[in-house]
This record gives structure tokens, sequence and C-alpha cells, in this order.
């Protein structure tokens, strides 16, 4: 037990497009940290909901159902049971699913066990909606990105024309606002900053400039961890 109390966690929350994810796993390569990245867990489960052509409220099921699953992370992305789904899991369907998903209490308790276990040491880097308030409450350091709406909506439909996808800046906007707004009510684990994380507005931020201020507060909020 006192492994995992004493391995380091830095938890960085924020909505999509924030760029936490650009930058937490940019964090963690410099720290030489592990790096998790939640949202990929619950986009995953999603995959596997959508192909196993399950009922997604059967909530009894679906916590049977994820602690079949196993999860891993490598250098390139996402896999789940052994099969490469990085793409997969990023399109839209997986995600709408995802944050529909992820408001079922039941599903976020059969995930903290499997999250748990990402924190090895030397120490992980642990990202999204509630990685300082819920699943990792003893961080080390505890940061909570932001960026506005049309700021986040724009990095989005960049993403998706340089992937030669076919998208409305309008509707990303639309719908980016509406999962905010889904992912912010909802009553178990809601997206918010808890009052013991500092605040980073990426809005005029470059990642680089983001990651040299993340690895700032490591330096003063985690003396000696890495
Ligand atoms: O960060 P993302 O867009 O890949 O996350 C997909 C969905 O998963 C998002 O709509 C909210 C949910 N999620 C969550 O509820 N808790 C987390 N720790 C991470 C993601």
């Amino acid at each position: 037990l006192s492994a995992v109390v004493d391995t380091p966690v830095v938890a960085i929350d924020g909505p999509t497009a924030s760029g936490k994810g650009t930058v937490a796993r940019q964090v963690a390569e410099r720290l030489g940290f592990h790096y998790l990245d939640s949202g990929a867990l619950y986009r995953m489960v999603a995959l596997a909901v959508l192909r196993a052509r399950m009922e997604a409220d059967d909530e009894a099921r679906l916590h049977e159902f994820v602690s079949t699953l196993h999860f891993d992370f490598r250098p390139e992305g996402a896999w789940l049971d052994g099969e490469y789904v990085e793409e997969a899991i990023r399109e839209e369907t997986c995600g709408n699913l995802a944050s529909r998903l992820s408001a079922i209490p039941g599903l976020r308790a059969a995930l903290l066990q499997q999250q748990h276990d990402f924190r090895t040491p030397p120490g992980l880097v642990a990202e999204g909606r509630d990685m300082g308030s819920v699943v990792f409450p003893d961080a080390c350091l505890k940061i909570f990105f932001t960026a506005s709406p049309e700021i986040r909506a724009q990095r989005r439909y960049k993403q998706l024309i340089e992937k030669g996808m076919c998208v409305s800046l309008e509707a990303i906007l639309q719908e980016l606002k509406q999962r905010d707004e889904r992912d912010r009510r909802r009553a178990v684990s809601p997206l918010q900053k808890g009052p013991d994380a500092l605040l980073l507005d990426t809005s005029a931020l470059s990642i680089k400039q983001a990651v040299v201020q993340v690895l700032e507060w490591f330096d003063t909020a985690c003396p000696g961890k890495s």
C-alpha cells in the first residue's frame, strides 16, 4: 500500500479540447511517468457496448461487463482486449455514448479500480474530469484546464479537417456546448474545478507554454518527486 501512496500523481482535469490531453501526455513523457487517459477508458467502454449491442442503461450488467474488459495505453494509443482501438474510439458516436455512459454511477464505480491500477512507480499523470476530485484525491498536483468554447471548437475543427473529415465549425461548437452542459450537470463526478485545483486557462497559450507551466507547478507542489 505504501508504494501506491508514495507514487506521485499529477491530476489534470477539464473539458474536451481544453488542451489537457496533449499537455498531459507531454508532461508524463518529460517526467518519465505513466499516463492515464481516463476519457479513453469511457470511450473504450462505449465501443465495447456498441459492439456487444448492449442496452446502455442496464446498470448491473454494465458493471459486470466492464470488469471483464482489459485496457492498455501504448505510445501509439489505446488498446482494448489486445486490439488497437485508438482511431475507433475517437469517432463522435463513441464520444457521445461515452458522455452518456459516464453519467451512470455504477459504471463510474466499476472503472475506479481499473484507474487506480495505473498508479505505479515512478509516478502517474492522469487526465480526465474527476482525477483530482474523486479518483486520485491525494494527488500532489491538481490542475483544472479551461479555454473558451470558441477556441476549443476551433481546435477540434482543425484536428478533424486535418484528418480529412468534412465538418462544420458551428456544428462542432454546438455539440461541444451540449456535451459540456451534460458533463457539468450530472449528479456523479460533475465536471468542475475543485477548491484545491490550480486553474490553467489555455485560450492564449501554446502547448509548449502550457507544458512549461505544469512542470513549474510540479516542481513547487511535488518537491523531490521526480
Ligand atoms: O475526454 P474525452 O472527451 O475523451 O471523454 C469522453 C467522455 O467521457 C466525456 O464526455 C466525459 C467522460 N469522462 C468522464 O466522465 N470522466 C472522466 N474522468 C473522463 C471522461
